[in-house]
């Protein structure tokens, strides 16, 4: 059984946002949440493209509002051109870094075993590795998504990950940017099954925060959100508003 999970609202601002943009919606976030002080019921976390990271941190000093990358390498610095290693994002402020997202999984050829490594970079500098994870439409429409899904988790995570330094966030690759959604009984049984490989893999995989992203909105952040095995969003589009994105936040169910 899990304990009780605070829940953590992520931002992923994909490849948006240019200096002035990026300072202005940090900074609405970062009001929002001063605003909000203790009463928060969520984490709140904004992961800038990384020609942003510098200048979002700077504008979320002394918030509540954490900062994250988007990818790490799974290389120490070194001769890597155009990559950017985990100590230079812990460098810049940020507490995690997202690892595996099907963007990346898809149009980079990122395969589990990279994830697994850049993951384990992650880890190695103290930041929280977020993994994602999702099945294709052809995958869910072949019955195959939970094995699609685990396979992935079994393969991605490191095994000296725990509940402090990972989160699973569980994104179906045709719901992400496409405005649709699994029903929320479909949503609840892949985080079930995810929490059930979780607590058998690592000693405590019971209480890793279970991320649903993939078209989460002001509408349905609420019912997606009070689903129980469902321990935040991982918001993309939505949160390049600063009024979505804290829509998305205000519907987190105080746990
Ligand atoms: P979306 O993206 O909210 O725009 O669907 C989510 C994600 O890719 O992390």
């Amino acid at each position: 059984m899990k304990s009780v999970l605070r829940p953590l609202i992520a931002a992923n601002w994909k490849m948006n946002g240019l200096k002035a943009e990026g300072t202005a919606l940090a900074a609405a976030v970062a009001a929002k949440a001063a605003a909000g002080g203790t009463a928060l019921a969520a984490d709140i976390l904004i992961c800038p493209p990384a020609t942003l990271v510098a200048l979002v941190g700077e504008t979320l000093a002394g918030s509540p509002v954490r900062l994250g990358g988007q990818d790490c390498s799974p290389q120490a610095p070194g001769a890597f051109t155009g990559d950017i290693a985990a100590v230079m994002l812990k460098d810049l402020g940020c507490s995690a870094v997202i690892v595996g997202h099907s963007e990346r999984r898809g149009s980079c050829g990122e395969t589990d075993a990279i994830v697994h490594a850049k993951a384990e970079a992650a880890l190695a500098e103290g930041l929280t590795a977020i993994i994602c994870v999702g099945e294709t439409a052809a995958e869910r429409d072949a019955g195959t998504a939970q094995d699609v899904v685990g396979a992935q988790v079994l393969g991605s995570v490191p095994e000296t990950a725990d509940a402090q330094t990972l989160v699973v966030a569980y994104e179906p690759v045709w719901a992400i940017g496409s405005g649709r959604i699994p029903t929320l009984d479909d949503i609840a049984a892949m985080h079930r099954h995810l929490r059930t490989l979780l607590a058998r893999k690592l000693a405590t995989g019971a209480d890793v925060r279970i991320l649903y992203g993939g078209s989460v909105k002001p509408s349905n952040a609420a019912e997606i959100l009070a689903i129980p095995d469902v321990d935040g969003a991982l918001v993309g589009g939505a949160s390049l508003n600063a009024e979505d994105f804290w829509a998305i936040v205000a519907a987190a169910p105080q746990r």
